[in-house]
């Protein structure tokens, strides 16, 4: 990669964490969408987040029918994981269309639909056996209320939650402070809260958690 091509891409980035509104998402996304997936490969950056992430979910599969929201799917980078893991029915849904668009291109998911993360999540209580997030809770994109409830609500009955949160907000942000509140009134136990590996090549990390619906 040349300097003026990594200079773009810590400027995109710079700009990805620095979004005040949707609308800054939308239109950030929109430029980034046809470059980001080798952008954030580039040994520079080693996104390893969403392979990881996928790792984790494939452990909680339970059956060969098992299927997956995978929420702010980008590109598609955790559905195409999840898919050399072995699963079949993957959904995504994301804010950008330019970033759903690249997520066809992967091929892998069975149903790709625009939604916001900020809102009630446009599915039936119940739908899911896993429920999967990676890089989408992080600066300037999507916070822990409602977003953790909602993916708890479309989860089925000992079903899961698993999903990365860029390891600085983890307590700034509020999302322990939700997790807690979820497993208090009995909504989730939680499998699991792990720090890994988010951007290997810089050397930044993510709170990865496992929550159970129960
Ligand atoms: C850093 S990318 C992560 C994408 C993918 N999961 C990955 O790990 O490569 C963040 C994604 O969150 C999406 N996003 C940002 N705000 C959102 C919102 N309010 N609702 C849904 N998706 C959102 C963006 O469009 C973008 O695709």
């Amino acid at each position: 990669m040349t300097t003026t091509q990594v200079l773009t891409e810590n400027a995109l980035l710079a700009r990805a964490r620095a979004c005040l509104s949707k609308e800054d998402c939308r239109i950030l996304y929109a430029e980034w969408a046809a470059t980001y997936n080798s952008d954030l490969a580039d040994a520079s950056q080693e996104y390893v987040a969403p392979m990881l992430l996928a790792q984790t979910a494939l452990k909680y599969v339970r059956t060969p029918e098992v299927s997956i929201l995978d929420a702010g799917c980008g590109t598609g980078l955790v559905g195409v994981a999840l898919a050399q893991g072995g699963v079949k029915t993957i959904d995504g849904l994301d804010l950008s269309p330019d970033m759903l668009k690249m997520a066809e291109g992967a091929g892998v998911y069975r149903n790709l639909d625009s939604g916001d993360l900020t809102q009630q999540i446009e599915k039936a209580d119940d739908t899911y056996d896993i429920v999967t997030c990676a890089g989408t809770f992080t600066h300037g994109h999507v916070g822990p209320d409602p977003a953790l409830r909602e993916f708890v609500r479309i989860t089925k009955k000992n079903g899961f939650v698993a999903a990365t949160v860029i390891e600085d907000l983890w307590l700034s942000g509020g999302f322990e402070r939700e997790v807690k509140r979820l497993e208090a009134v009995g909504l989730v136990k939680v499998v699991s809260v792990e720090l890994k590996d988010y951007r290997r090549g810089v050397g930044d990390k993510a709170t990865v958690i496992v929550l159970e619906k129960l």
